[in-house]
């Protein structure tokens, strides 16, 4: 496994691992890796002769100072995690690497109502800088296949909608969601709970469970008021959002219907702030 730092060490690298132009995958990350990230790399593999992964904890896509400041760090660990499930590449470079001409003034994306909706309404200028930052990793990278995870199920279409403004000539793949054996959606954030916190966490994807079972015959309204109440009541605190959205757009369901829909939420834990969805079944 071949660690990089910068943009022309990675252009030699790749040039000597990829001799014959055969198809790269590309996994992007902010590290403190866990299993959801390790099944990312895993479907690369699967895909791909190369495969690169990238650590870089993106400075402008972070609309909470502190959530940047606390953003979990485990580098050592992280290169370990990717060495042993045949990692490729390993891309860590700095933020003037990234941006060497500074962050202010960066470009901005048409991404219509996916920035006024659910995390874009709650995290104003998020996406802009998710956009920022895998445009020009995939620029450097130039992959066939980007990889992404559907617990970001909103970033997957922001990134597919920069994807097509830029026509860039890559596919992504979506992988769905790793959870813990109890159900919680596998995240870094989930370091920073504290083991009470790490117990009540599961309310989320229980009352997401909930909504997704029943969305196709109980009123929405009921359900996304007892959604609510089942994350308050485990001691989640500023819900955000605990929504039946449907899958394409995003916009809110108002009554069973047989479309494709998504049960999706956002709530504070704590300081710990989670995200997470389940589609609902086909009818
Ligand atoms: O999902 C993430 O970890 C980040 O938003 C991403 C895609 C690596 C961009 O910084």
């Amino acid at each position: 496994m071949l660690i990089v730092r910068t943009y022309s060490a990675l252009q030699k690298a790749m040039a000597m691992q990829q001799p014959y132009h055969v198809q790269t995958a590309f996994v992007p990350t902010m590290g403190a890796l866990h299993d959801g990230h390790l099944q990312l790399v895993h479907a690369a593999r699967q895909q791909a002769q190369l495969v690169v992964v990238s650590i870089f904890v993106n400075p402008t896509q972070f609309n909470d100072a502190a959530d940047f400041v606390q953003y979990p760090v485990s580098i050592e660990q992280d290169i370990q995690l990717l060495e042993a499930v045949g990692t490729d590449i390993v891309y860590l470079p700095s933020v003037a690497e990234m941006y060497p001409l500074g962050t202010a003034n960066l470009e901005h994306y048409p991404l219509g109502q996916l920035e006024n909706v659910l995390e874009g309404k709650f995290r104003p200028g998020h996406f802009q800088g998710v956009c920022q930052v895998v445009s020009r990793l995939l620029q450097q990278v130039q992959p066939g296949l980007l990889v992404m995870g559907q617990k970001d199920y909103q970033q997957c279409m922001v990134v597919q909608a920069m994807i097509d403004y830029l026509q860039l000539p890559v596919h992504m793949l979506r992988v769905p969601t790793k959870r813990e054996p109890d159900g919680l959606a596998m995240s870094s954030r989930n370091r920073r709970l504290s083991p009470a916190e790490r117990v009540a966490a599961v309310a989320m994807y229980l009352a997401l469970l909930q909504m997704a079972t029943n969305a196709r015959h109980l009123p929405i309204a009921e359900l996304e008021a007892k959604a609510a109440s089942q994350l308050l009541a485990a001691g989640f605190h500023k819900l955000d959002y605990i929504s039946l959205v449907h899958a394409d757009t995003l916009l809110p369901v108002s009554q069973p219907a047989t479309e494709p829909m998504l049960a999706i939420a956002a709530a504070f834990l704590g300081a710990v702030r989670l995200i997470d969805n389940l589609p609902v079944a086909q009818p």
